[in-house]
């Protein structure tokens, strides 16, 4: 090896030969370790498998043509694969339009054909210092996102349920996955798909939320998509739709059990190809998003009883996080009270120390059915109820658990109809759809509902 050569990983692709192999010979010769390809395929494959610090090609390929718009095409698509990987092009003598036409695309670099091997070795070697500075630089950006806080959620999940959702959460929060968190109502799952956000490259670019649930079956395309105008009554101009507004971060999706089934296939597409059309357009535009979804309804059941389509599922739960109830993860319970107390207290402008031991032991207790959303309100009424400094059991006004027995005409109306929709939720598997349908309400009458009851 000679002094001062630098290691590198370099892709040599062209469809001749004897080009490859005396590019093959010189690059050796510097130490740099090669991979060939002689057809477009062949780079996209070698692409697929393993990192490169530089990718060194040919523009032309099907002989016959020397257009370059093959090699241009070609371009754009090794960058979508990699976009931190320097491109250099080889061109013909003469063709400098098209060299320019790869810079503006991306290319790093130029080099006409035939090549000086002294020029060659000159921009191969600055290309491959500069790929390590970049991707070392995006590494230590990846490890500063994860140790930083400040634009993170605050989650507490120090019991030992709680330890495998850490766990992925920090494996799979910097990638580009998709992730489908699951887990009853008020189990956390916004929380989760928040601090997935704030972990990964998308950090800086927003979370775009769209709730499946919330939104009447008429809106809902183009609420996700987007129209033009004119492409229905009440389009007055053009919407741009939240996967465009997501576009480079992340969209969040939640309740997806509730998107109706024609737009599913739709939904699907994008995930797939990261392609769309805006509602009364035929122009199809490309996005860059990361999905995480969420759902309290067991989708594998909504999948079996025919409601949600299995191939879209399998799209979205790539990684799946698994949040479980309160009511198995009690250790975090004196830690979840203690930060709402605190919350609390600062925003009602109330002096408190802490809970008395009777009421502690009656948080530890509770069923909490409604998870540590419930948990959250019954704090918040104790700051506002608490006197003398202390929480105490009567502040929390918990409930003897004997919520089977309640009889309606011990009920207020709103207990009842907060009651009959936790039973229809309970019976549709969480699908306010189908919930909606039975108590025979809209959409969403039933969701300014399942807000005002915290449900
Ligand atoms: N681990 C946690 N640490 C701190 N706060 C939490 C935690 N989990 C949930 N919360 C708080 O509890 C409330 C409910 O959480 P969140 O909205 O994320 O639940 P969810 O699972 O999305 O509920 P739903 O299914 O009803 O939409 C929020 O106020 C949230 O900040
Ligand atoms: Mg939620």
């Amino acid at each position: 090896m000679k002094a001062g050569s630098i290691e590198g990983q370099v892709l040599i692709a062209d469809d001749q030969q004897d080009v490859l192999e005396a590019l093959r010979l010189l690059l050796k010769g510097e130490g740099f370790r090669i991979e060939s390809a002689t057809s477009p395929g062949a780079i996209l494959a070698a692409m697929e498998t393993r990192d490169f610090d530089v990718v060194l090609m040919d523009l032309n390929y099907t002989r016959d043509t020397t257009s370059g718009q093959e090699g241009l095409d070609l371009l754009t698509r090794i960058q979508t694969l990699d976009s931190a990987v320097p491109i250099v092009v080889m061109t013909a003598w003469g063709s400098v339009d098209l060299a320019v036409e790869a810079m503006r695309r991306g290319a790093r670099d130029f080099i006409q054909k035939p090549w000086d091997n002294a020029r060659l070795m000159t921009i191969i070697r600055t290309q491959v210092e500069l790929s390590a500075a970049l991707r070392r630089g995006q590494r230590l950006e990846a490890e500063n996102r994860l140790l930083r806080t400040e634009n993170r959620p605050t989650m507490i999940a120090d019991s030992p349920a709680m330890q495998p959702v850490l766990q992925l959460i920090s494996r799979v929060g910097p990638s580009d996955a998709n992730v489908l968190v699951t887990g009853e109502p008020g189990t956390g799952k916004e929380v989760v798909a928040r601090t997935l956000h704030a972990v990964s490259g998308r950090a800086s670019r927003p979370m775009v939320t769209v709730n499946a649930g919330g939104l009447a079956e008429g809106v809902f395309e183009s609420e996700l998509f987007g129209h033009v105008k004119g492409a229905f009554t009440d389009a007055k101009m053009d919407r741009v739709g939240r996967f465009e507004l997501a576009d480079g971060g992340t969209l969040f999706l939640d309740e997806i059990a509730n998107v109706p089934q024609n737009l599913q296939a739709k939904l699907l597409r994008v995930l797939e190809v990261g392609e769309m059309e805006r509602v009364g357009s035929s122009k199809t535009r490309r996005v860059d998003v990361r999905v995480i979804s969420a759902s309290n309804a067991v989708l594998p059941d909504e999948v079996a009883a025919g409601r949600f389509r299995q191939d879209l599922l399998f799209r979205l739960n790539t990684i799946e996080i698994h949040l479980p109830p309160l009511r198995e993860r009690r250790e975090d319970i004196p830690l979840l009270a203690s930060h709402f107390l605190s919350v609390h207290a600062r925003r009602y402008r109330k002096a408190l120390s802490g809970f008395d031991p009777p009421a502690m032991q009656g948080l530890l207790e509770n069923p909490w059915q409604g998870n540590v959303r419930e948990l959250n309100h019954v704090i918040e009424r104790a700051v506002l109820m608490a006197q003398n400094g202390m929480v105490r059991p009567a502040d929390l006004a918990l409930r003897p658990a004997s919520q089977g027995t309640t009889r309606l005409e011990d009920m207020s109306l709103e207990e009842v109809e907060a009651f009959l929709i936790k039973k229809a939720l309970a019976r549709y598997n969480g699908n306010v759809s189908h919930a909606a349908n039975a108590l025979g309400l809209s959409r969403s009458a039933l969701y300014r509902r399942l807000q005002r009851y915290g449900l």
